[in-house]
């Protein structure tokens, strides 16, 4: 049995919570959070705590908090035997001011509400000492059925390469959403076609699935679709895209 702390209550620490509570060999020993009305959404099931004196012993404790905090709340733990890892995909493993340290990276959007089976979520895993590999390849194999090992260096690309894919390709159907909404039409019109889109890339790769006027070099309708554009910021961002498009295939219009 491993036992594991989640400190974090947000987002992923939700997620994590209902992936480990449900896993045979897991035991969430305790769920630490600053925040007294969100621990409320664990206590039917586990200790919580908001009291960083009171964090329990555990093999694992698994930080689970805004960038920017995971220093000081893994300073909390300085005195613990377990191994600390945090869930960031921009930080490098050493932020961690902990000797036994490691990294434990669900690549996937995360969001409060919205279930998801994790058995299909990559996790990138990461240690400073080897002697905590096995600890953590075995948790992470109760909830995943995709488990590698990434260093720091790597998981930093992996985590840019997942702002293109999905930060910006959301913002995008924001876009799409907004245009939409502005002339009076449903965005269900285009789900669909985002379906499709996305459906594709698991057979060809991205450069053979590309379609539209920039790959084609169609200018006319380039011009015509920018004359439809209010916002500057998306004159911009069509005019970056277009440009970015039409260099990968100029060679082939
Ligand atoms: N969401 C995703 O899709 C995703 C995917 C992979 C990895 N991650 C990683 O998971 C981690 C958490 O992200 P999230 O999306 O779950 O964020 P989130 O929903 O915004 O939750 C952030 C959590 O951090 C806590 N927190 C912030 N500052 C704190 C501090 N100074 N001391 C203690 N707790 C503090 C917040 O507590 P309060 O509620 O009290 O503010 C909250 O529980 C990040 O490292 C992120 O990179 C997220």
């Amino acid at each position: 049995m491993y036992s594991v702390i989640l400190l974090g209550t947000g987002n992923l620490a939700q997620h994590l919570f209902d992936a480990f509570i449900s896993a045979p060999n897991v035991k969430i020993e305790q769920v630490y959070g600053r925040n007294a009305e969100k621990l409320k959404r664990f206590q039917p099931q586990v200790a919580t705590c908001s009291i960083p004196s009171e964090i329990k012993d555990a093999d694992v404790y698994i930080i689970a908090v805004k960038d920017d905090a995971i220093v000081q709340v893994a300073e909390h733990l300085s005195s613990k035997k377990g191994i600390v890892v945090h869930t960031s995909g921009a930080k490098e493993m050493d932020c961690i001011p902990i000797p036994n340290r490691g990294v434990f990276y669900p690549l996937q959007t995360f969001t409060e509400g919205k279930p998801l089976d994790f058995k299909d979520i990559p996790v990138c895993l990461e240690v400073k000492q080897d002697s905590s590999l096995q600890l953590l390849q075995a948790l992470a194999q109760e909830v995943s059925g995709r488990v590698y090992q990434i260093d720091s260096e790597q998981r930093k690309k992996l985590h840019l390469a997942a702002v293109f894919v999905n930060n910006f390709t959301n913002h995008l159907y924001h876009i799409g959403e907004d245009i939409c909404q502005k002339e009076g039409l449903s965005f269900s019109l285009l789900q669909p076609l985002i379906q499709e889109t996305a459906k594709k890339i698991l057979e060809i790769s991205p450069i053979e699935a590309q379609t539209g006027p920039a790959r084609r070099g169609d200018d006319q309708s380039i011009k015509s679709h920018l004359s439809l554009l209010k916002n500057q910021k998306h004159v911009e961002l069509y005019t970056l895209f277009s440009e970015a498009i039409k260099k990968v295939y100029e060679e082939k219009l």
